[in-house]
Parts: structure tokens; C-alpha cells; sequence
């Protein structure tokens, strides 16, 4: 299934993804509109400076990717969809925060995200680091005051627990340590890695993994879910190293450590191939319950608007 979609993401050869039945794509959308309602009402306020600077940085344009794996996973195992929704809009707030965050002058150093102004062009580096705090702060006190119900609340804290862990220095803090302090010429596979699976993959499998925690997921259930996310992180990366060169605008640091300065753009898109059908076959065993999941990993390969020439 997956070698049928080799080389979709070539800028010649713009193709649909494989005609996946439209109930897939419409019940995805209806998750995406759950979540951006969320998102919204969660930035609604109005009494501070610091709202619109967050909203800006939030809403509107982001894919939502990992909020929707935790719904799609979270599904897999009939969890609640208003158990889960709090948990989904934590992570994108943590998500959009390292966002502003890595767009800094001393971090990438980037001018526009998402066809803007990044939040520090648009409001100055003040006011976007706060409000970077303020998202990540805001994404705990959403899931500490996650309404559950009193048997389910050992989930909720082990939730909580595993979405820290991957944001922090074992996460995507970490990464993000790897990404400025490693030079080209200390670059090695297994640090490469460890970079793209701290700076993204770990917030993208808590994601997933979250999703089976809710869901109360047996542990094999869980390993295997685990599994796809942390496949599926760490080929969102390749995926995004690829696009960034393609698009040539990394204005920040020369020879910043990626996996196509690394490997080369070919190696690249066969890590990026590998990596997804790896993920792929960690579902096998749960049937048509995983067939969103399935097809976010195929969209991975699918071509990218942005980039695509045709
Ligand atoms: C971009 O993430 C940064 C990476 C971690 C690679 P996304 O591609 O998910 O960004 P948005 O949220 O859809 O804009
Ligand atoms: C971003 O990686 C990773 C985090 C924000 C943790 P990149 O620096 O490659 O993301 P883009 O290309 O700016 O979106
Ligand atoms: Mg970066
Ligand atoms: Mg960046
Ligand atoms: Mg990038």
C-alpha cells in the first residue's frame, strides 16, 4: 500500500491521496472544527494584552496534526470525545508555543510562519516570548481542569505526566538543545536521531499515546500505538526537513543539524517512506479502528500545497 505512494511528495507529481473513502476525510474535518472551536474558546479572553498576541500565534492556519491524532487514537479505543478534546488543545497550545518560541532571533531566527508575520515581527520579541509562557502554562491549567470523572482521574494524571515528560528536557526542550548546540561536523545518525525525535517526535507520540491512555488501552495496545507515534513523529520531521528545503527560506543559522544537510535529500524521502510504513505496521492488528491513523501517516507522503509546483 505505502510503495504506491512512494515519491508523492515530488514537486512534479502533485497527486491525490489514494481514494480513501470520504467518510475518513469528513469525520477528520468534523474533529479539526471541534478542536478549532476549542482552541477558540480557550483564547477568548480579553483581559489581558497578552490574548491577542497568543490568539495571533494560535488561530488561525495551523494543521492541527497532533490534536487530531489524540482524537483519531483516542477513537480507536472508544475513549470520550470530551475527555479527550482538553488534552488534544493542551498539546497544540505546547505545539504553537514552541512554534513562537523556535521562530525567535536567537532561535531560527524566522520572519514569517504559517503566511505571517511571525509572532515577534508582528508584535516584538517581548511580548512573543511571554506569550509563548503564557500558551504553555495555559495548555497545564487546561488539563489540570479537565472535568473527569473520579475513577478515571489516575488516567488524567498519567496523561498529564506523559505529555510534560515529552515536552521538557527528555522532549522537545531537549531537541531543541540538540538543534542549536550540534554543528554539521559533530553530526553523527544516532544523534540526528535523537534530535528529530526529542525536538518533534516526542510531543507527536504523547499525542498518540495519550490517546490510548484515555481510551484505556491494554499495554500491548498501548506499545503498538506508541509505536506509530514514535514513527510517525520522527517521519513528520523528515517530512518537514524535506519541505524546508525545498522551500529554501531557512533564514537563520547556516548548516543548521537537519536530515537533508544530513543525508541528502533522496536518503531523505527513503527515511521518510521507511519510517511511515513502519508506522503503518504497528497498526496491523487493530483493523478498520485505526483507519484515521492510517491515513494521517499517508498524508505524510502526500504533496504539500505550499510546495507543490503543479
Ligand atoms: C511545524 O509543525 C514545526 C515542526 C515541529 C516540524 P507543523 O507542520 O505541525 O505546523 P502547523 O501547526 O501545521 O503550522
Ligand atoms: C521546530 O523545528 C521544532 C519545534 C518547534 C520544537 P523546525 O525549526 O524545523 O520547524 P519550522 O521549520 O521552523 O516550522
Ligand atoms: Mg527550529
Ligand atoms: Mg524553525
Ligand atoms: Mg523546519
Amino acid at each position: 500500500m505505502m510503495r504506491q505512494k512512494t515519491g508523492m511528495m515530488r514537486r512534479t507529481k502533485r497527486r491525490r491521496l489514494p481514494s480513501e473513502p470520504m467518510r475518513i476525510q469528513d469525520s477528520l474535518a468534523a474533529k479539526k472544527r471541534l478542536i478549532e472551536r476549542e482552541l477558540e474558546r480557550l483564547l477568548s479572553r480579553d483581559d489581558s494584552r497578552l490574548f491577542p498576541v497568543m490568539r495571533y500565534a494560535v488561530l488561525p492556519g495551523g494543521k492541527r496534526f497532533r490534536p487530531l491524532l489524540l482524537l483519531s487514537s483516542g477513537a480507536c479505543f472508544n475513549a470520550a470525545p470530551r475527555l479527550l478534546l482538553p488534552f488534544g488543545c493542551a498539546i497544540e497550545l505546547i505545539h504553537n508555543y514552541s512554534l513562537v518560541h523556535d521562530d525567535l532571533p536567537s532561535m531560527d531566527n524566522d520572519d514569517f510562519r504559517r503566511s505571517k508575520p511571525t509572532c515577534h515581527r508582528a508584535f516584538g520579541e517581548d511580548l512573543a516570548i511571554l506569550a509563548g509562557d503564557a500558551l504553555l502554562t495555559l495548555a497545564f491549567e487546561v488539563m489540570a481542569g479537565a472535568a473527569f470523572p473520579a475513577v478515571a482521574l489516575r488516567r488524567k494524571q498519567e496523561a498529564i505526566r506523559v505529555i510534560s515528560r515529552s515536552a521538557g528536557v527528555d522532549g522537545l526542550i531537549g531537541g531543541q538543545v540538540l538543534d542549536i548546540t550540534l554543528t554539521p561536523e559533530k553530526l553523527t545518525r544516532p544523534k540526528i536521531d535523537e534530535l528529530i525525535r526529542k525536538k518533534t517526535g516526542a510531543l507527536i507520540a504523547a499525542a498518540v499515546e495519550v490517546g490510548a491512555i484515555l481510551g484505556r488501552a491494554r499495554p500491548a495496545e498501548r506499545r503498538d500505538i506508541l509505536d506509530y507515534g514514535v514513527n510517525i513523529g520522527q517521519a513528520f520531521q523528515v517530512r518537514d526537513d524535506i519541505l524546508d528545503s525545498i522551500r529554501k527560506k531557512k533564514t537563520g543559522i547556516p548548516d543548521r543539524p537537519d536530515y537533508v544537510s544530513f543525508a541528502g535529500e533522496e536518503k531523505a524521502r527513503k527515511r521518510l517512506e521507511g519510517l511511515v510504513r513502519r508506522a503503518v505496521s504497528t497498526l496491523e492488528g487493530f483493523s478498520s479502528r485505526a483507519e484515521e491513523l492510517r491515513y494521517l501517516s499517508a498524508s505524510l507522503l502526500a504533496p504539500d500545497p505550499e510546495t507543490a509546483d503543479s
